[in-house]
């Protein structure tokens, strides 16, 4: 422990009570290695147990303390305290309707997640699949997203304008499946003509905040417009696409 103390803004709000907000102050000492959720905590024990706080793995696995801490949407167990300055003003995602004080509901997400249609695989009876490395490690990438939904909360299209976009964290969903050398289906057309992909301007603030680094816009938005593109305008593929379609058809 040291002596230094570190000012800590914790935004309160329950708007099941009034539309007002304000923010708390609370001084709280310095340790060495100390995360913002640790500060929250110190907080909630010494000073004010009614702060509502979200947490649970304390090791950035769980994506449940997701919060934007100094204007920078982050996890709050995974920043260092020493690298945010003398005072920390923590507000909870502004992209999702507020539960109370850091806590947002964020079940939107799993409503979106159904619309995404799911995993089918090749009718192959009974020979096994064969399935190479290559394939495995690109679709992978998209399986360490932990459901944070930091992206969601970064996307100016998600946050800020009313359309139909179902945001960066449902197109890496989408994008595994589709990378998957098992599946038949190709879920691009429908992100672009139900999912509303088009919105996306490809900014990469989504990829910016991704605590797992996952290349959100290179490896899964920009490739699932592009293949968008060729499916719905180039006259080849659309040929190749039936094709396929028909042979999948035939073999069931
Ligand atoms: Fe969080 Fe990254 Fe998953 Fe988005 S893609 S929800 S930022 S882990
Ligand atoms: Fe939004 Fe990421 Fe596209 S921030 S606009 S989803 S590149
Ligand atoms: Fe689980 Fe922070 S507490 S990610």
């Amino acid at each position: 422990m040291t002596n230094k103390k570190v000012k800590f803004k914790i935004y309160r709000k329950d708007p099941k009570i009034s539309n007002d907000y304000r923010y708390d102050e609370f001084d709280v000492p310095m340790e060495e290695g100390m995360v913002v959720l640790d500060g929250v905590n110190y907080i909630v024990e010494h000073y004010d147990s009614t702060i509502s706080v979200r947490w649970n793995c304390k090791a950035a696995r769980c994506g449940s303390c997701a919060a934007e801490i100094n204007g920078y949407p982050k996890l709050m167990c995974k920043t260092r305290v020493e690298q945010m300055g003398d005072v920390i003003t923590v507000n909870p995602m502004k992209a999702f309707p507020l539960v109370k004080d850091l806590v947002t509901d964020v079940s939107i997400n799993f409503e979106i997640d159904k619309k995404i249609p799911e995993f089918t695989p090749k009718n192959m009876g009974k020979k096994p699949w064969t399935i190479y490395d290559i394939d495995v490690n690109r679709a992978q990438e998209f399986r360490k997203c932990i459901e944070c939904f930091l992206c969601q909360d970064t996307c100016h299209v998600v946050r800020d304008h009313n359309t139909k976009y179902i945001g960066p964290r449902h197109v890496i969903k989408a994008a595994a499946l589709d990378m998957h050398p098992m599946d038949v289906l190709d879920r691009s057309e429908s992100l672009t003509k139900d999912m509303g992909l088009g919105y996306c301007n490809v900014t990469k603030c989504c990829e910016e905040v991704c605590p797992e680094h996952i290349k959100i816009t290179d490896n899964a938005i920009i490739p699932e417009k592009e293949r968008a593109a060729d499916n719905m305008y180039d006259p080849i593929m659309m040929l190749i696409k039936k094709l396929k379609n028909k042979s999948n058809r035939d073999k069931k």
